[in-house]
């Protein structure tokens, strides 16, 4: 990705020139007339404190409203999560510095290819492939070996360590809220993490500066994540840019202050089997104001072998995944373009 097609810089030109390779197809544009976009809805918020302390009422009801966010929307946002929100910031200013950074400084850290990790544009494998209104810059976190210390940048100086502190914080979080998901199964609550071993966890932070043409351009292609779970935080006073898709309908997430954001991901659904769906989602641009997010991934250890749980098929919900590796399914989704539920596929019985 030359300079031409790095979008921070295309923004700086203050031109209304939109490059071919961003301007969509018409079927893929975001439309923002009312029809498509339905603001009326929003997703579920789940309150963390009512499962971490509350009494037996407070924790069931939470329960309850946790099986229906997953069942019915695949998305929720969760309030009282009790991390330092001074540590929500920092995250935030040290991504914020590190895409404010000349051009010349952030490539030193180049996307990799055929992974997600370091800075530039992931996912794109063709000449002929729309290029996201986006820049992005994604670490594996754990475990260890994941590491690539040519990627860790050493400015700004606190970058390191802050990731760092994040990244175990976050961790907690998806262990917890695995725990919660599985009761909301009536699972056993440790089997995800008996399942998954060490689990693999990346942070990946999208900068979208703002378009001079947000109905033409795609901020995030539609995508499912290939995560187990995902935890996404929008930046202070960011506009609103993710949607996810239910109903036929895009319905746009509205940032709450120091919440974050969470979604299931394809490896939930399969070893549910389908109980609990990972949902589309996408990220438009804004006419005006950039947008920051930053997304952690937590999935299985990548040798771990993977398939719906007994206990969740049966006859009336027969088994629609096969078992297959994690390691193969990971490989298959960083190698494959972001195209909405498509790279679930990989895992897709046939039933006829
Ligand atoms: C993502 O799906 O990874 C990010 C979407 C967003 O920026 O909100
Ligand atoms: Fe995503």
């Amino acid at each position: 990705i030359g300079h031409i097609d790095d979008v921070q810089e295309l923004r700086k030109s203050k031109s209304s020139y939109i490059p071919e390779r961003f301007i969509r197809d018409t079927t893929e544009r975001p439309k923002f007339d009312k029809g498509v976009v339905c603001s009326t809805k929003n997703i579920p918020v789940i309150d963390l404190s009512k499962l971490f302390r509350g009494n037996k009422d407070e924790f069931l009801n939470e329960i309850l409203k946790l099986t229906v966010s997953c069942q019915e929307w695949g998305f929720f946002q969760v309030i009282n999560h009790g991390i330092d929100l001074e540590l929500l910031e920092s995250i935030e200013n040290v991504a914020m510095e590190f895409f404010m950074m000349p051009l010349e400084e952030k490539q030193k850290y180049p996307m990799v290819p055929g992974t997600v990790q370091g800075y530039g544009q992931a996912f794109v494998f063709s000449e002929d492939q729309k290029l996201d209104w986006c820049n992005m810059f994604a670490l594996g976190l754990e475990p260890h070996y994941l590491r690539n210390p040519k990627l860790w940048p050493t400015n700004p100086s606190n970058f390191s360590g802050t990731v760092e502190e994040y990244s175990r914080e976050i961790r907690k979080l998806c262990k917890n809220l695995l725990k919660y998901i599985a009761i909301s199964l009536d699972l056993n609550e440790d089997v995800f993490e008996e399942m998954f071993g060490v689990a693999v966890q990346a942070v990946r932070m999208n900068y979208y500066p703002a378009c001079p043409r947000p109905d033409l351009v795609l901020g995030l292609s539609p995508h499912s994540d290939g995560s187990a779970l995902t935890v996404l935080q929008q930046g202070k006073g960011n506009s609103v840019g993710l949607q996810i898709l239910k109903d036929n309908s895009w319905i746009p997430v509205q940032p709450i202050p120091n919440a974050l954001v969470i979604n299931i991901g394809d490896t939930i659904e399969v070893v549910t089997n389908g109980r609990y769906k990972s949902v589309e989602h996408r990220a438009v641009t804004h006419k005006e104001k950039d947008r920051l997010s930053i997304v952690t991934f937590y999935a299985p250890s990548y040798e771990i072998e993977l398939g719906p749980m007994q206990e969740l098929v049966n006859a009336n919900n027969p088994c629609k995944y096969r078992r297959y590796n994690h390691g193969e399914y990971s490989k298959h989704y960083v190698t494959n373009k972001l195209q909405g539920k498509k790279t679930l596929d990989f895992a897709k019985i046939k039933l006829d």
